[in-house]
Parts: C-alpha cells; sequence; structure tokens
C-alpha cells in the first residue's frame, strides 16, 4: 500500500465476532499478533486492545500478490484485513479464545506499517527484564494483561466520580504549580524564571485547598488529584500518584465513614465481585501496634503479636535483660500453635534473617512438644515466664496455652521489635499459607497519637499532618502534654495497605496556632507557611474533614497486583525516573540562566 491509498477502516473489532457473523463481510485492523504458514496456508492472528482474530490467507481464495504478501507479515507489523466470517468445524473451535468459533477467510491485506524486530516479549513469560520493559513502555503496554489493567483503573475512575457525585460531590480542581503543604515528604520544586530565587512546590496533596473549599461553602468536595512525593519509593509508593481527594464539611467520622465505605462496597462489588460486609471494623492506633506491630495490619489471618515484657521484669537473660534496659525497649511474642516441625531450620533461620535487617540483634525462638522445649526459649525463659507469655497469646488467639507450637520471642528498641515482628508474623502467614488470595479484610484504624518525638531534630511531628484536630477531650493538652494527644485522625487499611488516611480537621484558628507551636513552628515561621489558612479559619470555617484514598492502590488491590507499576501507564523506577523519556535529564545553561539557577552537581560522564 502506498502512503496516497487510503486504508480499509474496520468494521469490526478483533474481540467481536462469532458464530451469528458467519459469511459477513468484515474488515478487521490491527497489530499481527502471530504469523505462521502451515502448508501452503498462511495463518494470522490480528490483535487489537479488544482481543484477537484468526485469520486464513488460502492460495484458493486469494490472488498471488495477496498471498505472498501474507507470507511476509511478522509479528507486530500493522494490517488491516478483508474478508468473510467463516464459523470453524468443532474440532477447529479454540475456547481459549472469544473469537475461537470462527476464522475470517482473507480477501486482500493491506499492509499499514511494519515493525522493527522487538527488543521485549509480549508474551506473557516474564523473562525479560523490567528495565527494558520500561524502557520500551509503549510495546510492553500492549500486553493484555497491562491493557486489561488500564481498562479496569479507568471503569474505577469513571464509578468513583459517578458515585461521588450522586452524592453531591462536586469536582474542583486545584492547582499544580503551588506552594509546599507538609505530608512528610520531600517537595519537587518548579523554579520560578519570572520571581529570580522562588519556587513553587508541586502539591504533596492538595490538603489546604480542599479546606479552603470547606471555608468557601462548598461543602462536598472530590478530586481525582495528582500528588508528588519526593521518598523513598517501595512497590507500593511512586513520586507522582493520584488521589480520590475527598472533604466534607459539617461532617463527624459517623456521617463520614459510611459514604466512604458505600464507594469501596460499590467499587469491589463491581470490579472485585466481592461483598463487602459494611460497617467497617474500627480498630484503635493503640490496638493494631501491640497485636500486629503496624498501623496498616494484614487482617486475613490471625498470628496476633503480645507485649510480654511485663511478664518477664528481673529476668537475668542478657537479650531480654537489656531491651528491658532501655527507655523505649520491649520484648514482643508470637506463638505458632500445633506441630512444633512446622517451620524448617531453613524457614526459623530466615526469620531470624528479618529480625537482623530491622536492626536486631536476632530472633529468640523455641520448640514447644510434648518432651520439653528447645533453642533459645528454653534457655532465657523460665517454665513460669513461658507458661505466663503462652497464657496471653492463647487468650488473644484462641488456642489452649498448653498446646505444642513453636514460640517467637523478639527484644530490643520498640519500633524495631515492631517493624521486625510485624514482617514475620507476614512472613509465617505466607509461608504457612494463613493468607487466603482472594481475601480482602477491610478496617478502620483510627485514634492515633498527635504527634511523634522527632530525635534528631528534638521537636514533635504531627503524625499525620498539623492541620488534623485533637479528640475533643485532649484539645487542652497540645501545648501542655503533647505526647499524650490522640487526634481524629483514621486510615483504611486493607490485606496490610494502608487506602487512604484522613481526619477531622482544627477549624479553630487558636487551636490551629497551637498545634503549630507544638511542633515548633513560630508565629512568624506559621504565618510565612500558613498565613492564608489562618486567615481564611479567622472567617467563618465549618466544622469539617476529609480522606485520601491511593487510586493507584486501589487499582492494584483490585486487579491482584502487588506492584503499583503494574496499574500507571508511564510509572517511574525504584530511583525516581523514566527509563523511556529518560526523565530527569540536564537542561542546557541557556535555560538554567533563565530561571537564575547554578548547578552544583558533578560533572557527568559524556
Ligand atoms: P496521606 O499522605 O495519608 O494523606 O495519603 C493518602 C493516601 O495516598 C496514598 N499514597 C501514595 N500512593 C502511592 N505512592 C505514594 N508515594 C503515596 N503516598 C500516599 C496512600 C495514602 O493512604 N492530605 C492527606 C489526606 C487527608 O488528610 O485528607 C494525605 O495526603 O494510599
Amino acid at each position: 500500500m502506498t502512503s496516497a491509498q487510503a486504508f480499509w477502516n474496520r468494521t469490526h473489532t478483533c474481540g467481536e465476532l462469532r458464530d451469528e457473523h458467519n459469511d459477513a463481510d468484515v474488515v478487521l485492523n490491527g497489530w499481527v499478533d502471530r504469523a505462521r504458514d502451515l502448508g501452503g496456508l498462511v495463518f494470522v492472528d490480528v490483535r487489537d486492545r479488544y482481543g484477537i482474530t484468526q485469520v486464513l490467507f488460502d492460495p484458493a481464495v486469494v490472488d498471488d500478490e495477496t498471498f505472498q504478501l501474507a507470507g511476509t507479515l511478522r509479528g507486530e507489523f500493522v494490517i488491516a484485513v478483508r474478508g468473510f466470517v467463516r464459523v470453524r468445524d468443532g474440532a477447529q473451535r479454540n475456547a481459549n479464545t472469544a473469537t475461537g468459533d470462527v476464522e475470517i477467510v482473507a480477501r486482500g491485506v493491506q499492509l499499514l506499517t511494519r515493525s522493527a524486530a522487538l527488543p521485549i516479549s509480549l508474551k506473557g513469560d516474564n523473562e525479560t527484564s523490567e528495565e527494558l520493559r520500561l524502557k520500551h513502555r509503549y510495546l510492553d503496554l500492549r500486553r493484555p494483561e497491562l491493557q486489561s489493567k488500564m481498562l479496569l483503573r479507568h471503569e474505577v475512575t469513571l464509578a468513583t466520580r459517578n458515585y461521588f457525585h450522586e452524592h453531591k460531590f462536586i469536582d474542583v480542581e486545584t492547582p499544580i504549580l503551588t506552594k509546599s503543604t507538609p505530608e512528610g515528604a520531600r517537595d519537587y520544586l518548579v523554579p520560578s524564571r519570572v520571581h529570580p530565587g522562588d519556587f513553587f512546590a508541586l502539591p504533596q496533596s492538595p490538603q489546604l485547598f480542599k479546606q479552603i473549599l470547606m471555608i468557601s461553602g462548598y461543602d462536598r468536595y472530590m478530586q481525582i488529584a495528582r500528588c508528588f512525593r519526593d521518598e523513598d519509593l517501595r512497590a507500593d509508593r511512586q513520586p507522582e500518584f493520584t488521589q480520590v481527594d475527598i472533604e466534607m464539611a459539617f461532617i463527624t467520622k459517623d456521617i463520614l465513614f459510611p459514604i466512604l465505605e458505600g464507594w469501596v462496597a460499590r467499587v469491589w462489588k463491581d470490579f472485585a465481585g466481592v461483598e463487602i460486609p459494611l460497617p467497617m471494623k474500627r480498630l484503635s492506633y493503640a490496638t493494631v501496634m501491640e497485636e500486629y506491630g503496624v498501623d496498616r495490619p494484614d487482617l486475613r489471618f490471625g498470628l496476633k503479636l503480645a507485649t510480654v515484657s511485663d511478664l518477664l521484669e528481673g529476668t537475668d537473660a542478657g537479650p531480654l535483660a537489656s531491651a528491658l534496659a532501655l527507655e523505649d525497649g520491649t520484648i514482643k511474642a508470637l506463638y505458632l500453635p500445633g506441630e512444633p516441625g512446622q517451620l524448617s531450620r531453613k524457614q526459623l533461620d530466615g526469620l531470624t534473617e528479618t529480625a537482623k535487617q530491622f536492626g536486631l540483634g536476632g530472633l529468640l525462638w523455641g520448640k514447644v512438644s510434648n518432651d520439653g522445649v528447645s533453642g533459645a526459649v528454653k534457655k532465657f525463659l523460665t517454665e513460669e515466664q513461658r507458661n505466663a507469655i503462652l497464657e496471653r497469646l492463647g487468650e488473644r488467639n484462641g488456642f489452649d496455652a498448653s498446646s505444642t507450637g513453636i514460640l517467637l520471642v523478639s527484644a530490643g528498641r520498640t519500633g524495631q521489635v515492631n517493624d521486625a515482628m510485624s514482617r514475620i508474623r507476614v512472613q509465617l502467614g505466607n509461608d504457612l499459607g494463613l493468607i487466603s488470595p482472594s481475601a480482602y479484610e477491610f478496617a478502620w484504624v483510627v485514634d492515633f497519637p498527635a504527634f511523634g518525638w522527632n530525635e534528631d531534630e528534638e521537636r514533635w511531628d504531627p503524625l499525620h499532618h498539623p492541620f488534623t484536630s485533637p479528640i475533643t477531650e485532649h484539645m487542652g493538652m497540645v501545648q501542655s502534654d503533647p505526647g499524650n494527644v490522640l487526634t481524629d485522625a483514621y486510615d483504611m487499611v486493607c490485606n496490610g495497605y494502608e487506602l487512604g488516611g484522613g481526619s477531622i480537621r482544627i477549624h479553630d484558628p487558636d487551636v490551629q496556632r497551637a498545634v503549630f507551636s507544638a511542633i515548633g513552628l513560630t508565629e512568624a515561621e506559621a504565618r510565612a507557611k500558613f498565613g492564608f489558612l489562618l486567615d481564611a479559619l479567622s472567617y467563618g470555617a465549618p466544622p469539617h474533614g476529609g480522606i485520601a484514598f491511593g487510586l493507584d492502590r486501589v487499582v492494584m488491590l483490585l486487579a491482584r497486583t502487588e506492584a503499583i507499576r503494574e496499574v500507571i501507564a508511564f510509572p517511574k523506577t525504584q530511583k525516581a525516573s523514566c527509563l523511556m523519556t529518560e526523565a530527569p535529564n540536564a537542561v542546557d545553561d541557556a535555560q538554567m540562566g533563565e530561571l537564575h539557577l547554578v548547578s552544583t552537581a558533578p560533572a557527568k560522564d559524556a
């Protein structure tokens, strides 16, 4: 085909044809998925985002030139093919494809564009490195697995907009070029050409704008908002990501939660086919930290932890005594009732390795069998101590304290013990097959502490963000006893992920000033950073609150994948770069000059 020649427009997609189209004249447009020459017949599978259809070139039907051309078709060539539909004989039907009952008998073909040999395989195997896939994302995105995730994301976004629209929320766009909002990460900055030396920050979230909208009377707001955070990346974190961002005026948690739960239930029903029992349970931060060691617990299985420091007071066992001597030391235990041999030595060593990764000296473990007790548990615990520990764990987990099993004990700084034990718990859940991959367990985590002590900077940092309201009873303690103030903050968690986080906000400018002061901001600093908020709060702010859900994480869970990159069309790598466009990149001196910037970065190798 020459470029001046019009191409045949498709009459159907590659996923559409069925028995009832028998004999119909059709045109398909798409990519060659596979071409094979079988004893004088050429079979070509044509693919588009709707599916794949088999096309047959038979020299008895097409002229020589067409047959020759068909023989030259290769993977990913783009073609238009004209022909008629033929229902396949019983044995020839292919139950693996939606169009497998039919094929097209070609009458003609146009080669629209050729493709170079592919640098990555599109065939679902994972042989190609992820790096190469990201570099050639335009090809990777052709894979049906990724296309179905993009489609799911689109559908979830649409359903989300519709749901909140039905509940009278309005979508208001907020600026991308803005001022820093503290959400705990570093900002991405944009230098201003017009204001030498000044910078915009890309929003870590639309937090302050949505609060301002409440003050301006838009009492139900929802935005699918892009957010930018320069932070350490993980499998569920990207430097730019999308929030379902929500704010409401005149609410309490009890008004807000049912609306949000209704959305989650709808989306899970429509896209995962799962009924979520409502209302969702609410667990306090203190409870989840005690029982799971983490504020986003995986509730699909038990194996609850217990703090046992009080049961071991006065111990002279070295590792335990030294943990108890620490100001923030603790000892926590976990018990696997059942067969004492259920974990191999290798698995136990793996768990010890995990404990070490989190900075602990190791993990004390021992098998409790009918013949006695083994390992470090035997060495470091008296019978009385061990029985007391098993009693506590048994009550919490519903097993008999005399059960045989494996006892794991971890001692050290509270943060490290919690990090290690929460990870070990999940590792055990996976290794022992306690986690049903198709289950979803949701909960609210509530009653967060307002502040955490920042040892490096020697000051209190907000645990959520500094616009979060203390609970009413603790309003007066913000300055006198910040460490014990609880806030009206909440997270929605599912299967070990934090899906969303939010809070009831401060709507009294005096309380807001008190919180700024508690986190070490002087009056002048507070004004410089948040003067506009303090001003806005002084002109009649309604009580308000809200939440933001990570849309990427919602889709990730619905798509049953553990990699956020699988549900983002153009994701960044672990090192926050885009391998396809090669961003970020250096800019020329003229552009730097215009922006009043001079780089101090070491010169890069050419
Ligand atoms: P928060 O910081 O908890 O709250 O963020 C809300 C939700 O956004 C998702 N999320 C992320 N997803 C992918 N990559 C990231 N780097 C990332 N960071 C956060 C999580 C998280 O639960 N302004 C407040 C919300 C509020 O108070 O209303 C906020 O942004 O799913």
